[in-house]
């Protein structure tokens, strides 16, 4: 059994880590960047690699037999029971354009779940968090999603996968589809800030497909201790492994999935 002083412990240690990964992003935002290319569009920073560098040696010196899942470099798999699972760098793309929408994002898995969250958006000095049963926090601030029940009157998110140009599963149609029945459609260009915004009620709901474990391991738990709700496009559970996310404030949720269907 997970103690609630163990988990306190783990979640004050993400917070103080994100917070000093979101400095180095800040220190190096808005300077000319060494950019390489994953894929066509899928780009990679000098930034992302420092972040995720100091995260990695954060983790290794307080918790050297956990094991890690970062989206840069490390997978290290020590047969733990705990997982960390970080993205050093989320919104790379904006990062490297310029526009300040970015944060990092650290969560941690224990046994196989998601236990706690934590996304750092240094631009704004914005540490949204959240720990298994203890509520989901916007700095020191409790936070909780809409009361939205109206599709017509929700404010949407969503983002577009990187293989869009190449690939003919895409969510070009659900887009067209929820640009006309809600109040609108934002991609932002960072998922994890994407669920936060839904988790404090900047956003009523939230749809991609082709993320990645560390796009949404974090937000999901900041989500749901929000009184948000996060399944796949069906309505069955969510698996951060898994390739639909659909996370809304429970309300509209199935209005969501009958759209996606
Ligand atoms: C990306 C962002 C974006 C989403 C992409 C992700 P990255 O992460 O979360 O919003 O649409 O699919 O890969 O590459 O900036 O870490
Ligand atoms: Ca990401
Ligand atoms: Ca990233």
């Amino acid at each position: 059994m997970l103690s609630t002083n163990y988990l306190c412990q783990l979640t004050g240690f993400a917070r103080t880590t994100a917070i000093g990964a979101g400095k180095i992003l800040l220190k190096k935002a808005r300077r000319h960047h060494r950019i390489e290319l994953k894929g066509r569009v899928n780009l990679v920073t000098d930034a992302d690699l420092a972040s995720e560098r100091f995260i990695i040696r954060m983790i290794k010196k307080r918790f050297p037999g956990h094991s890690i899942l970062a989206e840069e470099r490390a997978r290290i798999e020590n047969g733990s029971e705990f997982r960390w699972v970080v993205d050093p760098l989320d919104g790379t793309t904006n990062f490297a354009h310029n526009f300040p929408f970015y944060c990092v994002s650290i969560a941690c898995e224990y046994r196989g779940k998601m236990v706690l969250g934590v996304v750092y958006d240094p631009e704004r000095n914005e540490l949204f968090s959240a720990r298994q049963k203890g509520g989901a926090f916007l700095n020191r601030r409790r936070i909780t999603v809409t009361s939205q029940f109206r599709l017509e009157r929700s404010l949407l998110a969503t983002g577009f996968p990187y293989d869009i140009g190449s690939c003919r599963e895409d969510n070009l149609k659900q887009f067209n589809r929820f640009a006309r029945l809600a109040r609108g459609v934002r991609r932002a260009g960072s998922a994890a800030l994407d669920l936060c915004y839904l988790a404090c009620g900047r956003f009523d709901g939230f749809w991609e497909l082709k993320l990645h474990p560390w796009d949404t391991a974090a937000g999901i738990v900041i989500v749901e201790e929000a009184g948000g709700k996060v399944t796949d496009f069906r309505g069955k559970a969510y698996s951060i492994y898994g390739k639909y996310i659909l996370a809304t404030n429970a309300r509209i949720h199935n209005q969501m999935k009958k759209v996606l269907a």
